[in-house]
């Protein structure tokens, strides 16, 4: 079988790994995988069943009950499906990125997803941006980046794009979510988030986003041809 690339982006939320694996994706033309959105469906529909995310007797009761499928449209943007139905603009709330977090944290949960990220990785060109993909998914991924920047800088950028959808949300709120976030999700025991060896660590906290392609553009294009 026919060798693929792939790309992993890890790092904290609101480090900007989605804005820029899309674009990066768009010129390579490869897959983007987001896989923050897969953890986020399954925090969903246990939120539906009224199942605490902490609750792990819960969570493995029911997570054999859901479905979750990764779909693109003409645009190549994702779509997250659950049991059949189209959820992708349900998942981003506040509410499930906390819940998604708390989630994320069984083994139950994790060895559930894993092989259907390891499955789009064998049969497309990917980006794959998330927690654990450099040191979990895809541990012989051909470039790994490990993108983050300061919890101020990131909670700035995201209280920015709330602010644009009409949520009035402050500036205080959005920073301690994230940083309860960074918290939960660095000290979980099973793949945490962390820096793979192997990767290379942008800190984006001074850069805007030209600067950022900039730099990752330069990193990738030292393995695959741009
Ligand atoms: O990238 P995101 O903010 O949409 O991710 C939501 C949560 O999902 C995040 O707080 C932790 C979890 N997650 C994970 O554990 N592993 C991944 N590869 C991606 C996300």
């Amino acid at each position: 079988m026919a060798k693929h690339y792939s790309i992993a982006i890890d790092g904290p939320a609101g480090a900007g790994k989605s804005t820029i694996a899309r674009a990066l994706a768009q010129e390579l033309g490869f897959r983007y995988v987001d896989t923050g959105a897969i953890y986020r469906t399954v925090a969903y529909f246990l939120d539906l069943l009224g199942i605490s995310p902490k609750d792990v007797d819960g969570v493995t009761r029911y997570i054999d009950e859901l479905t979750v499928e990764i779909e693109y449209d003409d645009q190549g943007a994702q779509h997250m499906i659950m049991n059949g139905m189209d959820v992708t603009d349900d998942i981003r709330s506040q509410d499930i990125s906390q819940k998604a977090s708390l989630v994320s944290a069984h083994a139950i949960v994790r060895d559930t997803l894993l092989d259907m990220q390891r499955a789009v990785a064998k049969k497309y060109d990917v980006i794959m941006d998330g927690r654990d993909i450099g040191t979990v998914v895809l541990p012989k991924a051909t470039v790994k980046i490990f993108l983050t920047a300061s919890a101020e800088v990131r909670a700035q950028r995201r209280l920015e794009e709330m602010q644009a959808k009409g949520s009035k949300a402050t500036f205080a709120q959005v920073l301690k979510d994230i940083q309860q976030r960074d918290y939960q999700d660095t000290h979980r025991e099973i793949a945490p988030l962390k820096q793979a060896k192997d990767a290379v660590k942008v800190d984006t906290s001074e850069l805007d986003i030209e600067g950022v392609v900039a730099a990752i553009r330069e990193i990738v294009g030292k393995k695959i041809p741009l």
